[in-house]
């Protein structure tokens, strides 16, 4: 069993489309558990789990919650708005770093992939989800790419594996909503190699793509290899899917 959190504290990166299409890639040979640890609730609304009964909410204050099976070989603990509250809630707790390793280690062992799709926050939550991972992703958009910006995630990354979790390993840097034709896009590359980064760098980027926001519209809440598979998005989540396993396989 691989956990993978895909990670980064700003918003609009990618994370939760990264998080659906990548488990999804994976559900073609393997068993694959999402947990959707964003109080936004936009995986579990993509992949058509809107009112659950219970969520990842229940997990954390330890209470009983549902598995549910979304797709053939994919399962998900669903988010809600309520856990929006959780902070708080455990913020006074001894272990609450680790309420989602433990939650794990009791339910993961059927799975080969756990993906955990993380709010964009480096909160009490996030902890728990770097805590209990063995890979993380970090995301970043081609346009809003900064230096400065992943070298925060990578700092924070640091602190974890330092504090909480020494088997974490940070599986690389993924390009996403890239656009050749943006001058930007052309230069990350060289900051990645200025900064000595270039092997965190995922070969594949994944490609500004409208067929990947139509996949989640609320008349569709597919993945992207079901709203349409000869896409360029469900190419590059495929490619993806083939540089991760790889990567994942030069670890073990
Ligand atoms: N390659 C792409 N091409 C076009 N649109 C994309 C692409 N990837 C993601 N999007 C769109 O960008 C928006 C943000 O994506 P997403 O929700 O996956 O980001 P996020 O990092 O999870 O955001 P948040 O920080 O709010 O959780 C969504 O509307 C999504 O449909
Ligand atoms: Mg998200």
């Amino acid at each position: 069993m691989k956990v993978i959190a895909i990670s980064n504290q700003k918003g609009g990166v990618a994370k939760t489309t990264t998080c659906l299409n990548l488990a999804a890639y994976f559900t073609k040979k393997h068993r694959v558990l999402i947990i959707d640890c964003d109080k936004q609730a936009n995986l579990s609304k993509n992949i058509g789990a809107v009112e659950p009964n219970s969520s990842i909410n229940e997990l954390f204050q330890r209470k009983p919650f549902d598995i549910i099976n979304v797709r053939k070989n994919l399962d998900l603990i669903p988010s809600s708005i309520d856990f929006a509250g959780i902070d708080l809630l455990i913020q006074g707790e001894l272990a609450r770093e680790t309420i989602l390793k433990k939650a794990i280690k009791k339910f993961g062992g059927s799975y080969d992939f756990i993906f955990l799709d993380c709010p964009p926050d480096m909160n009490l939550v996030t902890v728990n989800a770097l805590t209990a991972a063995d890979y993380v992703i970090i995301p970043v958009q081609a346009s809003q790419f900064s230096i400065d910006g992943v070298n925060i995630m990578i700092e924070f990354i640091s602190g974890v594996k330092e504090n909480m979790n020494e088997n974490l390993s940070l599986l690389g840097i993924l390009v996403t909503h890239f656009d050749e034709r943006l001058k930007i896009s052309k230069s990350i590359e060289q900051d990645f190699k200025d900064n000595n980064w270039e092997d965190a760098l995922f070969k594949t980027r994944i490609r500004r793509n409208t067929a990947i926001e139509n996949s989640q519209h609320k008349d569709n809440r597919m993945t992207i290899f079901e709203f349409d598979n000869k896409s360029r998005g469900a190419i590059d989540y495929g490619k993806l899917g083939r540089e991760v396993a790889s990567k994942i396989k030069k670890y073990s």
